[in-house]
């Protein structure tokens, strides 16, 4: 198998540091994950290419994602950076890179770090470009300034409590795919009542419930575990399939309860 495409579910690395990091990659692997998401800013790109080369598996059949900071986005910092992610991981060219947050009021011009991107893939530094954090009017700017079809996706925090529709109907109507991050609001989502009795019909977690949901709905998901329990949890959500009236319940359950809003956060769509 190449993945040539987005695997549908994948492994957030962030906070995966150390050897027990190291482990719980190696693990994740074992159960059958193959996208590992990892950024110059989670301190985790030297394990994710440790737990790679240690797997035994080939090149091609392990999708990595790497994101360049909002620090190095200039430049003088960029293509350099993407270099030596490149080198911490131990490959040639990784196959997704995205910019991990638009620069904070403009500090480095957009069209400079958005050139410097699509150069980083004309380079073969990256087989994929693609963005984070990213409302509507970025997206729009982007494809007025490298067109529509450069983009792979745009990582953006959803899971049932932060639906962002509006962010949602604008991706779907330029035909952009959209990675939910931070899915499980970081293991917050287990405590729903709705879910709850969702996931105890299908006999799974809640977590599985909530995976198979994002991904119906058209998202590449990249949940984040430290146990064999809950990784083995996570990836059965492969598996899971729920029918119209559940889809359409667990729409319901969109709050805007958004976890991740720091203060270089652009304006959100919703
Ligand atoms: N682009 C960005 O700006 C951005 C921002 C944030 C995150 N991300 C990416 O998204 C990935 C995922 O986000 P995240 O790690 O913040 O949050 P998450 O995947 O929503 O949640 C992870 C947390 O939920 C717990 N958990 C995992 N599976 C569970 C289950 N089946 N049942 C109950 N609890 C469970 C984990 O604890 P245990 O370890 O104990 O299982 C962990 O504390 C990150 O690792 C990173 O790669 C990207």
């Amino acid at each position: 198998m190449t993945t040539n495409t987005i695997p549908k579910l994948g492994l957030g690395t962030y906070g995966r540091t150390g050897d027990e990091g190291l482990a719980a990659l190696l693990k994740a692997i074992e159960i059958g994950y193959r996208h590992l998401d990892t950024a110059q800013s989670y301190g985790t790109e030297q394990n994710v290419g440790e737990a790679m080369r240690r797997s035994g598996l080939k090149r091609g059949d392990l999708f990595v994602t790497t994101k360049v900071a909002d620090t190095r986005l200039d430049k003088a910092q960029f293509m350099p950076s993407v270099r030596a992610s490149l080198d911490t991981i131990g490959v040639d060219q990784v196959d997704l890179l995205l910019i991990h947050w638009p620069s904070h009021r403009d500090a480095v011009p957009f069209e400079d770090y958005m050139t410097a991107l699509v150069e980083a893939q004309q380079k073969g530094y990256a087989r994929l470009i693609g963005v984070s954090n990213y409302p509507a009017a970025l997206l729009e700017k982007t494809v007025a300034l490298i067109g529509k079809d450069k983009l792979a996706t745009n990582q953006v925090e959803i899971h049932p409590h932060l639906q962002a529709p509006k962010l949602v109907d604008h991706a779907r109507r330029i035909g952009l795919p959209l990675t939910a991050y931070q899915p499980l609001a970081k293991g917050e989502i287990a405590n729903d009542p709705v879910l709850k009795r969702i996931a105890e019909n299908h006999g799974v977690t809640v977590a599985a419930v909530a995976l198979a949901f994002l991904m119906a709905e058209g998202h590449y998901v990249i949940p984040a575990s430290g146990s064999e329990t809950n990784l083995r949890a996570n990836f059965a959500a492969g598996t899971v399939s729920l029918d119209a009236a559940e889809m359409a319940e667990i729409r319901t359950l969109d709050r805007g309860y958004r976890r991740i809003d720091p203060e270089k956060s652009p304006a959100w769509d919703d």
